[in-house]
């Protein structure tokens, strides 16, 4: 199979610095790459620009030439042309010859998740950056200089529901090869299509990962928690998927409300990040009280390994992902040394780890002497 990521070519500091031409001067060549990496800003605002003026929903119609862009997205004809040369300079874009002038075409699942109408789109992360995101950086110095306001120096974050209207409908396409895992980690062991299941699913955002979960486990029952903006997304979301039978919205405040009891699986995708070792030990005292003796908690997160994993990729992203939440005002993420300190403390244990594209899955479920 060819992949998406071999058909542009992989964007890196050699793409735009032929460092052959350089020699030997060390700081030269350093200089070459520290100026590469400090333009590497310009490739999400291009991005942004190209998806939120319509660029990516018009190539999906097939390949267009600039004028014919610029008049269906209402821009500016050499403008156009400058930014289309940047996207096809970074591989986003194709130009296809055709006499004097050239057409841009898209690979289609580029286009798809630059366009805003695709349940996979990233164009929710796009408004998120352009929003709460991009301010948020500019305070990064001070964030460094000053850390955060708890105690044990990692807030709780405290992103608005506003801002994550854009974020949760923006991340959904995290969820589809992490879905296959856990569904392929509870095959394994012994979970079938047909047997009735309760989900719970906690801050469930748009509702993707239980909702997937659904869409496989055919006779299963999810109750997604989230607050009331949010949960009105996964409730559409629900209907658009064809799992909204089966799929519940609890309005609920994941601190403050009860969860239940009984739960096969108690999920939380992205959540941990967001809060503080405190936090993190909340919600598992509640997750442990809210999973059947039988169930499993999964855990889905950035979650670093180190050791003989620090140069993983999952590692490194979440290496990157900690700063991100630190200019947001809180939260982090964790090693798996600090889940299965958290897990022993509060009466689970760790049955598996699973990788995961960006992510890994702790799979938990209640020790013996956790059992109700
Ligand atoms: C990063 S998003 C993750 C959404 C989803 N689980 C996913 O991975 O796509 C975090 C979610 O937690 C929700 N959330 C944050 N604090 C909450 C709270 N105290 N009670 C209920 N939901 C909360 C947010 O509204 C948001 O939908």
């Amino acid at each position: 199979m060819q992949r998406t990521v071999d058909s542009h070519h992989h964007f890196r500091f050699d793409s735009v610095v032929d460092f052959e031409e350089i020699g030997t001067d060390r700081t030269s060549e350093s200089a070459h790459a520290i100026y590469a990496a400090l333009v590497a800003q310009w490739q999400p605002a291009m991005l942004e620009t190209a998806s939120s003026l319509g660029l990516f929903g018009a190539l999906r119609a097939g390949p267009l030439r600039a004028e014919e862009i610029a008049a269906v997205t209402g821009t500016n004809t050499r403008a156009v042309k400058v930014l289309l040369d940047a996207l096809v300079a970074y591989g986003w874009v194709t130009s296809i010859p055709d006499g004097e002038n050239s057409r841009y075409s898209a690979d289609p699942a580029v286009a798809a998740s630059l366009s805003s109408d695709s349940i996979f789109s990233l164009t929710g992360k796009i408004g998120y950056n352009r929003g709460l995101s991009r301010s948020a950086w500019r305070t990064l110095d001070q964030s460094v200089r000053d850390g955060v306001r708890a105690a044990d120096g990692i807030g709780n974050n405290e992103i608005t529901a506003h801002a994550y209207e854009d974020l949760v409908t923006g991340i959904n396409f995290w969820a589809p090869p992490i879905v296959d895992k856990l569904i392929d980690w509870t095959t394994r062991t012994g979970w079938r299509r047909e047997q009735s299941r309760k989900f719970l699913d906690i801050g469930c955002g748009s509702g993707i990962y239980s909702q997937l979960l659904l869409r496989h486990f055919s006779r299963a029952v999810a109750v997604g928690l989230d607050v009331e903006s949010i949960g009105r997304l996964a409730v559409g979301q629900s209907v658009e998927l064809g799992v909204d039978d089966r799929f519940r919205l609890r309005t609920a405040n994941f601190w403050r409300d009860d969860w239940g009891t009984g739960h096969d699986a108690v999920l939380f995708a992205n959540i941990f990040h967001l809060v503080n070792p405190a936090g993190a030990l909340e919600l598992l005292d509640k997750a442990r009280d809210a999973v059947a003796d039988d169930g499993f908690v999964f855990i889905v997160d950035n979650i670093a390994v180190g050791g003989t994993e620090s140069d993983s990729p999952q590692d490194r992203f979440a290496a990157l992902f900690a700063v991100s939440m630190l200019v947001t005002g809180g939260g982090s993420t964790y090693t798996l040394a600090d889940y299965d300190q958290w897990l022993s403390t509060t009466g689970l244990e760790r049955v598996a780890l699973i990788d995961a594209p960006m992510h890994r899955i702790v799979v938990a479920r209640r020790t013996e002497e956790g059992h109700s």
